[in-house]
């Protein structure tokens, strides 16, 4: 079996690793020749636990290869995977298609024989009908079918979601066709995952109603979380009090600051526009994009509100700037929302994030960056906890408040339990959990 992977981001890095470790022969390809160059020699331009080891492993055995020729690595693959960038385009939430008919144009001038030509990439419904119809166009020889592999892996979590999924989906309308993919994914049948075939529109549609489907239980548990706030409950518990029905399930019941990421807050959009174009809009997931744009910003006030009303003129250390621990993808992160509403106001941020550094340099105007946690903290009038890194679950707290210019402590991630902050003597506030301030030891 030889692969060419198309693509060489988060989600075609980690596949083509992974399906060089299950044996096979992959070529993994990039525009970006500086992405390559890095690549061949040793180097992952992206974070992601284990990725380094399997990338080294796979290449050494000579199953794993990098290069810009497209038509190289096209021409000799049995499957041809998509994995390019679809983000959210500048007119109103589309997904930005340019990428994946780009580069199914560039696939199909290189088709040599039977070749099963697969988008991994996020893409709505009808994307690979088109695919099929650009390829046919410019190639009216080719001997190809087209077939949808949307990719549920995590960053962070990427290369064991990647080798032991909750399920493969594939939209396949070919024996043919759903031969190859059953060959390409025969040593996950080995271990019994589900692989579901189905039509190229229900693959593609599947991937989104799952993303929307998580983005959806965020939000949710976000609002119970303000509603706690109001009303003296406990989010912790009111989570884990659904979450043990097994017909609500316990993940992705942490309320927080608002979903972001290179997937939700793009998917959700697109599939907004999807469903009014189709005439059947989802109006809940409409509503969940929006509760959850204001939710980030929003963070900002709490911050203020804490700090007596104000920030202007104050230092603000913010710790984590990632959009979720283990990754440097800063696509979306909350932080691009919170750390500019709180400049805004006068702030003068100090920032540290473990991975994500160099991209949020990219991306935030006059930060102070730091070396760590603790540089962070010097002279700080309050902390911010924007992402759960584990290094920042268990800072030594007294040296924190001896660091600090005023002990506030503003855990976005609920990383604290609000009776050990408070009685390190902070002012503490979380997402939707009671936090009595009168504890606060002097
Ligand atoms: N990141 C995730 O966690 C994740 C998870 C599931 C699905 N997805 C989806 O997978 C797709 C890829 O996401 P990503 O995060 O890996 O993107 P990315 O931006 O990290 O990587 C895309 C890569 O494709 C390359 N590229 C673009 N056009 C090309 C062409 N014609 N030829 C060769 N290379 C080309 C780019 O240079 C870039 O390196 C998206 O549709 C995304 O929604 C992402």
């Amino acid at each position: 079996m030889r692969i060419a992977m198309i693509g060489t981001g988060y989600v075609g890095l980690v596949s083509g690793a992974c399906f060089s470790e299950f044996g096979y022969d992959v070529v993994c390809v990039d525009k970006d020749a500086d992405k390559i160059a890095r690549l061949n020699q040793g180097e992952i331009p992206i974070f992601e636990p284990g990725l380094e080891q399997l990338v080294a492993n796979n290449a050494a055995a000579g199953r794993l290869t990098f290069t810009t020729d497209l038509a190289a690595a096209v021409k000799p693959a049995d499957a041809v995977f998509i994995a390019v960038g679809t983000p959210r385009d500048e007119y109103g939430g589309h997904a930005d298609l340019s990428y994946v008919y780009s580069a199914a144009r560039e696939v199909a001038e290189a088709l040599d024989g039977y070749t099963v030509v697969v988008t991994k990439s996020t893409v709505p419904v009808g994307t690979g009908r088109k695919v099929e119809g650009i390829i046919r166009e410019t190639r009216a020889d080719a001997e190809f079918d087209v077939v949808s592999n949307p990719e549920f892996l995590r960053e962070g979590a990427a290369i064991s979601d990647f080798m032991r999924p909750d399920r493969v989906v594939i939209g396949a309308e070919s024996e043919r066709a759903e031969e190859v993919m059953r060959h390409v994914y025969r040593p996950l049948f080995l271990i019994e995952t589900p692989i579901l075939f189905s039509s190229l529109e229900t693959a593609e549609l599947t991937k989104y109603a799952a993303n929307a489907f998580l983005a959806t239980k965020i939000t949710f548990i976000n609002e119970m979380a303000d509603l706690c706030e109001k009303v003296g409950g406990d989010v912790h518990d009111v989570a884990r009090g659904i979450g043990l029905d097994g017909r609500i399930g316990r993940k992705f019941l942490h309320a927080g600051p608002g979903y972001g990421g290179s997937c939700f807050p793009k998917d959700t959009e697109a599939l907004v526009q999807t469903a009014k174009e189709f005439g059947a809009p989802t109006r809940l997931v409409e509503t969940v994009v929006e509760v959850n744009e204001a939710r980030k910003e929003s963070m900002a006030d709490r911050v203020m509100e804490q700090c007596g009303g104000s920030v202007d003129g104050k230092e603000i250390a913010v710790l984590g700037l990632t959009f979720k621990p283990n990754t440097d993808d800063m696509r979306a992160a909350p932080s691009l929302a919170i750390v500019p509403a709180l400049m805004r106001a006068g702030a003068r941020v100090r920032a540290f994030d473990p991975e994500g550094m160099e991209a949020a340099k990219a991306l935030l105007d006059g930060v102070v960056w730091c070396n760590d946690a603790y540089e962070t903290l010097e002279g700080a009038d309050a902390l911010v906890i924007v992402t759960e890194w584990n290094q920042f679950r268990a800072l030594d707290l007294a040296r924190v408040k001896a660091l600090m210019r005023d002990p506030v402590m503003v855990d976005l991630r609920n990383i604290y339990r609000p009776e050990d902050v408070m009685a390190a003597g902070f002012r503490y506030s979380c997402i939707g959990r009671p936090v009595r301030q009168t504890e606060i030891q002097p």
